[in-house]
């Protein structure tokens, strides 16, 4: 596998904040002491510059990613409140978090701020399940590994793989094969023996989007509405991110279901993760849209 990840060694300060925020866990410090790219997970690098907005020497490049084209400083302190601008620019999603619960009121806010997005046929047909208590979540965490492990292998046998293609239809099971299955194949082993947590990222806090299966199609609505809660959540001084690995974890298990009280003619869109950030970027990332025309 090429090496897309260069770090410098002389001006590494190997304080691992980059291997700690990329969502992978891609760059390590290796046995010779050194910080390197793992070589089996290299594949899972998509790109996202996590690693490149934190680094306060600069010394990590990851292939196509410049800090000069791609990144800009933040200001030191950014005034949330007040400019839409900071907001965006300082927005990051957030995997890693203090261990700090979320006070209820901000999680009130970020509730109020979701109902504030626009439906596309009103009323708001969307219905949240908010997940105050971390307990809850860490419950959930062996059982959501049980069913990604058991997908894992099933995606193996031809036969499961035809009919799991029909069954999710042909986008979603490009995104299973492009990005889960390699994510699952390299990041299961870690969150069987318990190191790491690629699902629930160690969340404070968790909002679970929900549809009647009976409604009209509302995934667009949602995933506004989502958008809503995110920015709302880093207004607050929290942080987060949405989260499509949840909810087919949940929606697959009777016992997950009931502790999450999830109706059964209901199902999860999608979810978000909430929490308090360990850690602060540097920069922001600059990203282009693939075109754009101007009539
Ligand atoms: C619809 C959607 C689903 C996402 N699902 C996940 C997820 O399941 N796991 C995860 O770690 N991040 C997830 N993310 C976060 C993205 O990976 C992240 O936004 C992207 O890498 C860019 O990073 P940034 O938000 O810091 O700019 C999701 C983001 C979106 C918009
Ligand atoms: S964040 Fe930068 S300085 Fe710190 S370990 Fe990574 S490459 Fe080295
Ligand atoms: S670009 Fe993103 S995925 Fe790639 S090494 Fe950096 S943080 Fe990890």
């Amino acid at each position: 596998m090429k090496n897309i990840i260069s770090i410098n060694q002389e001006t590494c300060k190997k304080c691992l904040l980059c291997s700690e925020v990329c969502p992978n866990k891609i760059p390590v410090r290796n046995n010779s002491n050194v910080m390197a790219a793992r070589p089996d997970r290299i594949g899972l690098c998509f790109k996202c510059g996590q690693c490149m907005a934190i680094c306060s020497t600069q010394s990590i490049v990851v292939e196509g990613l410049s800090y000069e084209h791609d990144f800009f400083i933040l200001p030191e302190k950014a005034s949330y409140e007040n400019s839409f601008k900071d907001l965006i620019h300082t927005r990051r999603a957030i995997r890693n978090f203090k261990d700090k619960p979320v006070p209820k009121d901000l999680l009130e806010k970020i509730v109020e701020a979701i109902s504030f997005a626009p439906p596309s046929f009103p009323p708001l047909k969307i219905k949240i399940v908010v997940v105050q208590n971390a307990e809850l979540i860490k419950t959930a965490l062996p059982n959501m590994i049980k069913l990604y492990d058991s997908l894992h292998e099933n995606m193996k046998n031809p036969i499961i793989r035809f009919f799991i293609k029909k069954e999710v239809g042909k986008k979603k099971f490009k995104t299973m094969q492009e990005h889960l299955i390699p994510l699952l194949k390299s990041r299961l082993p870690e969150l069987k023996n318990g190191t790491e947590d690629t699902l629930t990222r160690h969340a404070q806090a968790m909002i679970l989007f929900l549809v009647d299966k009976n409604e009209e199609d509302i995934s667009q609505d949602i995933s506004i509405a989502a958008t809503y809660g995110m920015l709302a959540t880093h207004s607050l001084g929290l942080g987060g991110s949405i989260m499509d690995i949840i909810p087919p974890a949940i929606e697959r298990d009777k016992e997950l279901r009931k502790l999450f009280c999830i109706p059964d003619n209901h199902e999860i869109v999608t979810s978000m993760i909430i929490g308090y950030p360990k850690y602060k970027y540097l920069r922001g990332i600059k990203r282009n849209l693939k075109s754009v025309e101007w009539l």
